[in-house]
């Protein structure tokens, strides 16, 4: 019998909701013929699909970062902006296509206001200028009589569209990035545009481009523009054919967090620098399958993928001191929760979870004890790159398990992923200082074995059930499936 025990008054931290943000780049089918298709009778009279909308609303993410991701580096923001007929149409050289420009600032601060989200905008540090994202500040954010903010009033947008998120580039340190840098002059650049930036709207926040948390570039960067920045990102993307190591690597980012919390912690002690940093994960999933740009990575998610994307979630919370922002990457069609074709769309399995923990995983993470099995990963076959070492990080627990106490709602919310293949781990779930749990509501995610996914044809094989808890008590008993996520809401009295 697997244990679970949970003091009320054992706190880990404050869930930040925005953990549960997105990203959506453009990049194969995401913006247009995702998010944006014009003329479909799907499509709103901004050209925005009214579906996908109402899916995307429903995991209620608070930040949507944008345009980029790779392409950013070859982003000119003056070529999205104004008139339609005359945008030009740009090769795009991160995913060797074209770029109609149709879709640019105004549309996704548009976007976001329609689906209730803070935008999220990364600057082209491959071929921009400091001038251009001093202007791209200005456009937004500026109320001054000047050019840029003119320009946005012109554009029939008075008021100004307070873009408060700010990153400086996306994976400078890549081959695979236009216009690629070595961390010093990374650092050296990237201080010249947080200066003018900053100069142009003192409100704003900005983020460093890290790599996977804890390598020399990270320790660089962070050296370097601690003074300037609120948030140091960070990217994550795991993946395997093998079961076990699918949905044991998330636990990668438990590396990641703590070496680049103590990383902050040094900088921040050695420069006495009073303002907080917080790592942002902004962008991070599941991706193996997809990978060429010729795939335009439509990955098709598995239910063993789903358990990936909840354990990952759980190290967010677990870690919820050291991460305040997360971005899934990405929103629709590009290894994305949502998928759709001129027709209608469908969930992937991945999205289900998210949904889960958007709408119930927040307040206060609690230090949670759990006795259970474990298993050891002794060859681990991760094929992508940001994993290494899995093994080392083992042996992992069969459940991973978070709770949260949700003062508002007075309830405790587990999060249980039961990676074990093949058995069901009967758990019970203990309250200290005899606070009692009075019935409650389980939520599972599951499906007839791990590697069936959701399709226009059958959009169920991966679904949520529901079902009500007739228990109650100090300590409760519950059996958690196989290959499932399960999200409890228990309600409980102190
Ligand atoms: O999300 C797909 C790509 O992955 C992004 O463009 C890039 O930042 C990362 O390498």
């Amino acid at each position: 019998m697997a244990r679970i025990k949970l003091d009320l008054e054992r706190t880990i931290g404050q869930v930040d909701r925005r953990i549960y943000s997105g990203f959506a780049e453009h990049l194969g089918r995401c913006i247009y013929g995702g998010i944006y298709e014009e003329g479909s009778p799907l499509s709103d009279e901004h050209g925005f699909r009214k579906d996908v909308m109402e899916s995307v609303r429903a995991l209620r993410m608070p930040i949507l970062r944008w345009p980029g991701g790779n392409f950013v580096s070859g982003y000119h923001w003056i070529d999205g902006v104004g008139p339609l007929e005359k945008r030009s149409r740009k090769v795009d050289l991160a995913w060797f296509s074209e770029e109609s420009n149709r879709f640019g600032t105004d549309e996704f601060i548009a976007y976001c206001r329609t689906i209730e989200t803070e935008p999220y905008i990364c600057v082209n540090m491959g071929t921009g200028t400091i001038d251009e994202a001093q202007a791209w500040v200005e456009y937004c954010n500026g109320t001054s009589n000047t050019y840029w903010a003119n320009l946005r009033r012109q554009h029939g947008h008075e008021e100004p569209y307070n873009v408060k998120y700010w990153g400086l580039g996306n994976e400078m340190y890549g081959p695979w990035q236009i216009g690629k840098l070595n961390a010093g002059d990374y650092v050296k650049k990237a201080i010249e545009f947080a200066k003018v930036m900053k100069w142009t709207d003192p409100t704003i926040e900005l983020f460093s481009c890290g790599e996977s948390g804890w390598s020399e570039w990270d320790r660089i960067v962070l050296e370097g523009l601690a003074p300037y920045v609120n948030y140091h990102s960070v990217h994550i993307y795991t993946g395997s054919d093998d079961y076990y190591s699918n949905v044991m690597a998330p636990h990668q980012t438990e590396r990641a967090l703590s070496n680049c919390q103590a990383l902050i912690n040094n900088v921040r002690f050695s420069q006495n620098i009073e303002h907080p940093i917080h790592v942002a994960y902004d962008e991070w999933n599941v991706w193996f399958r997809a990978r060429e740009p010729q795939t335009a990575l439509e990955e098709q998610y598995t239910l063993a993928d789903a358990l990936a994307i909840a354990t990952y979630l759980n190290s967010f919370v677990r870690h919820c001191d050291t991460v305040k922002i997360a971005n899934l990457a990405q929103l629709v069609n590009v290894i994305a929760p949502i998928f759709t074709n001129k027709e209608g769309l469908f969930l992937q399995t991945i999205y289900h979870p998210l949904r889960l923990f958007g709408e119930y995983v927040q307040g206060t993470a609690l230090d949670a004890f759990v006795d259970c099995e474990m298993y050891s990963l002794p060859n681990a076959t991760e094929t992508a790159p940001w994993s290494r070492r899995l093994s080392d990080l083992g042996p992992f627990k069969m459940l991973d398990v978070t709770a949260t106490l949700n003062e508002a709602s007075n309830e405790v919310v587990l999060a249980v992923v039961n990676r074990d293949r093949e058995r069901a781990h009967a758990t019970t779930i203990h309250l200290a200082d005899n606070a009692t749990i009075e019935g409650g509501i389980a939520y599972e995610v599951n499906g007839a074995h791990p590697d069936i996914v959701n399709s226009f044809e059958q959009r169920d094989n991966v679904g949520i059930k529901e079902h009500h808890l007739d228990l109650g008590g100090n300590s409760i008993n519950y059996v958690f499936a196989p290959h499932s996520f399960t999200l409890l809401r228990l309600p409980v009295k102190r």
